[in-house]
């Protein structure tokens, strides 16, 4: 259940609405390459365009180093992509200062239903800061914030955790979604609920990995970190990227699934490579017989098929991380068969992010999945169990109103 209010619960009409949407996308000679983050924000613009708020969108877009503009990282791009898809205008108020005067005029002299956009907010130095006297420039702009920015929402920035304490603040429809989808598979997962992490590093994923332990029926580990997992089992791993000073831990976590009863599975083989390179010599060999002077870069056929086995089986399935390095065709088919996996059952299929979303996308499969989160760091944050600062800060609902839903 979500408790915090969304637009849907307050009065948009006449507001100035300050709108905190994550539009950090991907940008390739001075175009947006993925739209996605535009796409899933726009219910959220489009609900308080309709209903006469008007609204000033801001977001942060990549990293500058904050003090000065850089062309490279203007929201020009972005704004170009949000007036295709929308149809309406958008103005880009850039400035010297970021949420200065001249935004100031023009939010005061928005009409109803109108947007406007301001420049990218690090490229004031007080946004990651949580500098007040920014965070009172930007509440100025404003009599409503409303943050849809999902994506961004672990970050305790200026205008993620700072307005809001001086705005009334209530959530996004994407922020909302995200946040209940997420949370309620935590809460109430179908079952068997089954987690299948992948990427470099059992140390990014321990906090992840800890909070499943108690919820998940069986975690699939793929990509580097299995290399940790079978050198804790006492396995040689050859060349293979792992980190030695996490071996123990991630023991700690093969005893820890058997004492709860999770069924934690590493790779039965591997696909291994004489060196990093798409044109490498390939073997498949079994997790026990690394061959010293060779490297894995994905899981092995064998377990592929496991793998698809126990998602078939699956009420609910959630994923984050390749199987292996899927960018290269030769390494590409354990993720593939992950993804081809998710995307043929009919449970329900949440994918978390970040490269598990490069992934689905690159294979075509990613509309057939259930839920795909906007956010890479914000979703890990939440399967962690933590608190997101930027959905915190949020009016609560009232509790008669909760429990009504
Ligand atoms: C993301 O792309 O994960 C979000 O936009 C957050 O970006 P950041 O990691 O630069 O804060």
């Amino acid at each position: 259940m979500y408790t915090k209010k969304t637009i849907k619960d307050v009065d948009v009409a006449h507001k100035r609405v300050l709108l905190r949407v994550d539009f950090n996308c991907p940008l390739y000679e001075g175009a947006v390459v993925d739209d996605t983050r535009i796409r899933e924000a726009l219910p959220t613009i489009r609900y308080l365009c309709e209903n006469d708020a008007r609204v000033i969108i801001a977001s942060h877009l990549g990293r500058p180093k904050g003090g000065y503009f850089e062309s490279q990282f203007s929201m020009m791009p972005v704004a170009m992509r949000l007036i295709q898809l929308l149809g309406r205008p958008v103005t880009v108020i850039g400035g010297d200062k970021i949420a200065g005067e001249e935004a100031l005029s023009a939010s005061l002299a928005l009409k109803d239903g109108q947007i406007m956009m301001l420049e990218n907010l690090r490229f004031d130095d007080g946004e990651k800061k949580n500098d007040l006297q920014f965070v009172h420039r930007l509440a100025s702009l404003c009599d409503l914030y409303v943050n849809d920015a999902f994506g961004a929402a672990h970050r305790a920035h200026a205008s993620i955790a700072g307005v809001p304490e001086f705005v009334p603040a209530v959530s996004g429809l994407l922020l909302a979604k995200e946040v209940s989808t997420l949370t309620s598979m935590l809460s109430n997962p179908k079952r068997p609920f089954v987690a299948i992490l992948g990427g470099s590093k059992v140390s990014d994923k321990i906090g992840i990995i800890n909070n499943l332990m108690g919820i998940a029926d069986t975690i699939l580990v793929g990509g580097a970190m299995m290399f940790t997992f079978l050198a804790a089992q006492g396995y040689s791993v050859g060349k293979s990227k792992m980190e030695q000073d996490m071996v123990e831990t991630a023991a700690g976590m093969l005893e820890t699934a058997k004492k709860k009863g999770v069924d934690l599975r590493i790779p039965i083989d591997i696909k291994a490579a004489d060196q990093f390179s798409d044109l490498a010599y390939t073997e498949a060999v079994d997790a026990d017989s690394m061959p010293d002077d060779m490297m894995g870069l994905d899981i092995g056929p064998k377990t592929g098929r496991m793998y698809r086995e126990v998602i078939y089986d699956a009420g609910m399935v959630f994923w984050n991380g390749p199987m292996g390095v899927f960018e290269f065709p030769s390494f590409e088919l354990g993720t593939r068969c992950v993804a081809e996996a998710i995307a043929d059952t009919d449970c329900v299929s949440v994918i978390g992010g970040g490269d598990s979303v490069a992934a689905i996308k690159k294979f075509n499969l990613a509309n057939q999945v259930t839920f795909i989160s906007t956010g890479g760091g914000a979703s890990m944050r939440l399967l962690e169990g933590q608190k997101l600062p930027g959905v915190e800060a949020l009016q609560d609902k009232d509790p008669a109103a909760s429990e009504e839903e």
